[in-house]
């Protein structure tokens, strides 16, 4: 896979690879917490792993959210106050079922600096801590310290009386519900009223009543994507036979970090050289790329099969496009997957080795972004819960090819922003064809990156979560004060 530049002997080839390297050195740092803070790998929180991301718009109680109508670009005004201004010096305990670099617990720690930002107290505890000394804890331990927000014991009396003394908490994943009982126990009724239960998961272990049994007595739930409510309450209903509280679906959004280097033409640049470099893809070649973690459910097998076909097809039909190159960025070798192997052995079968490229598990997932001409989301079955590496990707002005399935149906703006396939089999000649219909039209496949920005810029900022969860977050502080009056 990785095909390293042979060393040149002409000293202008050196100074001038040294002078890249150099620059590509300047811009990682630059863009270091954006590059090493990131959820990448774990971007559909539904069905991997529990992790997850969120943006939002309220078919449940508020509006549903305007057809995407293109506006011309807003030019940046002074910084306006903050949606979430109105939680200043309010009480906020965030309870974690872990800390980790998956995309639950960043993102929960998004929501508690940006409540820190508008003067709230936020106490966070995480309910599974791993040891003391792991690395990634500690690191994140003191990233929320240096911000303000204090890190307390998920255990003991005071957490009970955090949880009793604040105004709103915050429990983050189904599987958080564990917290609820064991810590709490026969105060638990005076703490549900006041919580509000986020959710990112999907996969069906979760319904079961060892985790969600509170979750009717809740304040309310916060969802990433309307087809992941619905299934809640589906399932709730049919399999537990409980009812789902308020629930409110929030949109996830694109941290500032993110958006920096996607709109950093120069970073862009130098990333998407170093990375074609390293895989050894010409800068005029056209990249297809899956960034998740390698599973079944993710569909890398059948995207295989579809950049197979399409290589067919091209030679078949004589087209004049460029080579055309795919990337697996998520591989991880040393897990010895059953399903990693089959991959690169189909890839042998077929002779494609000079086409199929595997990238190891990043959480630095920018530069990739910088170096694709094309995201293909293939997740399977039920799709992804949101798919955060789908605004991520839009943010980088690419089109997405994806399956009409979860949370990318509602990101995604079929024939504008992107393609949908269906999922399954069926799927397969689908998917070959609009690679291939994206590598023949550039000027298609440019216009659906753009118009993708334009969706990002209007709907999945930081802001507009920012601006979603505030809305929530009012809902619920009133609801509260209504029940505390009516007692
Ligand atoms: C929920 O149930 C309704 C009615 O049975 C069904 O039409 C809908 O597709 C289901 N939604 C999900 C997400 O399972
Ligand atoms: C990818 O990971 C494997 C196993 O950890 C390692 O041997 C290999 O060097 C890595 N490749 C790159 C390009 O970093
Ligand atoms: C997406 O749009 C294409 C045409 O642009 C159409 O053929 C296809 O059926 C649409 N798919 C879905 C799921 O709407």
């Amino acid at each position: 896979m990785a095909k390293h530049n042979t060393p040149s002997s002409s000293s202008s080839a050196a100074v001038f690879f040294r002078k890249r390297w150099m620059m590509l050195v300047v811009v990682l740092v630059m863009f270091s917490v954006a590059l090493i803070i990131r959820s990448g790998m774990d971007s559909s929180p539904c069905d991997c792993r529990q992790d997850v991301v969120l943006g939002s718009e309220n078919k449940f109680s508020s509006a549903s959210p305007p057809p995407p109508t293109p506006r011309p670009p807003t030019i940046t005004a002074a910084p306006s106050p903050s949606p979430l201004s109105f939680m200043k010096s309010k009480l906020v305990l965030l309870v974690s079922h872990e800390l980790s670099l998956s995309g639950g617990p960043l993102l929960l720690m998004e929501l508690a600096f940006l409540l820190r930002g508008v003067g709230a107290d936020v106490q966070w505890m995480t309910n599974q801590r791993r040891s003391e000394t792991d690395n990634v804890i500690y690191s994140l331990e003191h990233k929320m310290l240096n911000r303000g927000v204090q890190v307390i014991s998920a255990k003991g009396e005071e957490a009970v009386n955090t949880a009793l003394k604040a105004d709103l908490v915050v429990l983050n994943t189904a599987v958080a519900g564990k917290w609820l009982d064991a810590v709490l126990k026969e105060k638990v009724h005076l703490v549900l009223p006041k919580t509000l239960w986020w959710i990112h998961e999907m996969r069906g272990h979760y319904f079961s009543l060892e985790y969600v049994k509170h979750l009717p007595f809740v304040a309310g739930a916060m969802i990433d994507s309307h087809v992941t409510a619905e299934y809640w309450k589906n399932r709730t209903e049919e399999r537990l036979r409980i009812k789902m509280p308020k629930t409110y679906v929030v949109h996830l959004g694109n941290s500032k970090e993110l958006m920096e280097v996607a709109e950093n033409v120069v970073a862009k640049r130098v990333l998407r050289e170093h990375v074609r470099e390293s895989l050894g893809v010409q800068n005029d070649d056209i990249l297809f790329a899956i960034i998740n973690s390698v599973s079944r459910g993710k569909g890398q097998d059948l995207f295989l099969h579809s950049f197979h076909e399409s290589l067919i097809y091209i030679k078949q039909q004589k087209l004049q496009v460029p080579p055309i190159h795919a990337a697996i960025v998520g591989s991880d070798i040393t897990a010895q997957s059953k399903f990693e192997s089959e991959l690169r052995a189909f890839v042998e079968s077929k002779k494609i080795q000079g086409h199929v490229h595997f990238v190891n598990k990043t959480l630095a997932v920018a530069p990739y972004l910088a170096a694709i001409d094309v995201l293909v989301q293939n997740s399977q079955a039920r799709g992804e819960c949101f798919g955060r590496i789908t605004i991520e990707a839009m943010a980088f002005q690419l089109p997405i090819l994806g399956t009409a399935a979860g949370g990318t149906r509602e990101i995604l703006v079929n024939g504008s922003t992107g393609l949908l396939h269906p999922v399954g089999k069926q799927g397969v000649i689908p998917l070959a064809r609009n690679m291939v219909k994206l590598a023949t039209h550039v000027e298609r496949r440019l216009t659906m990156g753009k118009k993708g920005y334009e969706r990002v810029k209007q709907r999945f900022l930081e802001r507009h979560m920012e601006q979603r969860i505030a809305a929530v977050l009012k809902d619920v502080l009133r609801n509260v004060k209504a029940n505390q009056k009516a007692q």
